[in-house]
Formats: C-alpha cells, sequence, structure tokens
C-alpha cells in the first residue's frame, strides 16, 4: 500500500493585519450578510468578488421554501460576477457568515458545490485568494484549489 499526504497552507491573519484593498473585500462581504434571504437557517452568509477591473461585487444566500433550491453566497456572487463580467477575471474573494447576532468567531468554511465553482472560475481566468472572515481570526488560502484537493477540473474529462 502506498500513501499520499496532501497538505493545503492556510494563513491566518488578524483584520488589522490585512492590506487595505483585502480589509475592503471582507467588509463588502459583511455587508452583504444584511442582504441574504436566510429564513430558514438564521445563517447568513456574504460573498464579495473583487475583480481585475477593480470592481467589486456582492451576493448572500438566497434560500427558498423548496430547500434544494436556494443558492449559496459564494455562487451567487461568483455566478453574478462571472456573467457581468465573462471576461473579466476574479482578484481575490472575500467570505463572511453571521448567526445568533453576531458574525462567527472561526470563520465560515465554504461548501463543496462553491469550492467547485470557485475552481472553475481559476481555470477560466487564473488562481485567486479566498479570505474566510472570522472576528478571532482571517483565514487566507492563496488559490481555492488549495480547499479542493483531488478536485474534478476540465482536465478530469480527458478530451481537453
Ligand atoms: N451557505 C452559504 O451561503 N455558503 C456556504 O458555503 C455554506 C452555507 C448557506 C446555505 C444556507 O442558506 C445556509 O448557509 C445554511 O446552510
Amino acid at each position: 500500500m502506498q500513501q499520499k499526504t496532501i497538505e493545503t497552507k492556510i494563513s491566518i491573519f488578524r483584520f488589522d493585519e490585512l492590506s487595505e484593498e483585502y480589509k475592503n473585500l471582507v467588509n463588502k462581504a459583511k455587508e452583504q450578510c444584511e442582504n441574504a434571504y436566510a429564513p430558514y437557517s438564521n445563517f447568513r452568509v456574504g460573498a464579495a468578488v473583487l475583480l481585475e477591473n477593480g470592481e467589486i461585487v456582492g451576493g448572500s444566500n438566497q434560500e427558498n421554501a423548496a430547500y434544494p433550491s436556494g443558492l449559496c453566497a459564494e455562487r451567487t456572487a461568483m455566478f453574478y460576477a462571472n456573467s457581468q463580467f465573462p471576461t473579466t477575471p476574479v482578484k481575490a474573494l472575500a467570505i463572511a457568515a453571521w448567526t445568533n447576532g453576531k458574525f462567527l468567531a472561526e470563520p465560515a468554511s465554504p461548501c463543496g458545490a462553491c469550492r467547485q465553482v470557485m475552481l472553475e472560475t481559476e481555470s477560466r481566468f487564473k488562481d485567486f485568494p479566498v479570505l474566510l472572515y472570522g472576528t478571532e481570526a482571517v483565514y487566507m488560502a492563496e488559490k481555492a484549489k488549495d480547499l479542493l484537493p483531488l478536485c474534478f477540473v476540465k482536465e478530469s474529462l480527458g478530451r481537453v
């Protein structure tokens, strides 16, 4: 038997250690939590996508009485960014989550489906960092790919 160990590097920052650009992006993600439609989970997630042209596109989770019809904040923001700016690369993505009257102390991690969508945006344009906001710490992955080892990407189809 052989084993393979896959390591992921996450940098951990205090909010005040972030660059002004990232502070601004994280604040936009936090603001987006107010726009969440989350009457079923009361878990409000905000995402902010920084594009190479300087635009910031926001998104929040949008729930539905038919639960699976809802959509996470990250995919709402990412799909909106990619559809409004189909040729503009994503420079960075920030995510924040709010529940029980406050932002989470430890950052919330994006779900697997959102990670998959981030990956597609990376292969479409280029790698980008993902910032996960928590009041105690901000986690940063240098690229979305770091959040999804052994991923399925277009090369996996074996015909591109
Ligand atoms: N949610 C997100 O918006 N992003 C994630 O990555 C994880 C979960 C939302 C989906 C649902 O509206 C609520 O959080 C509870 O799962």
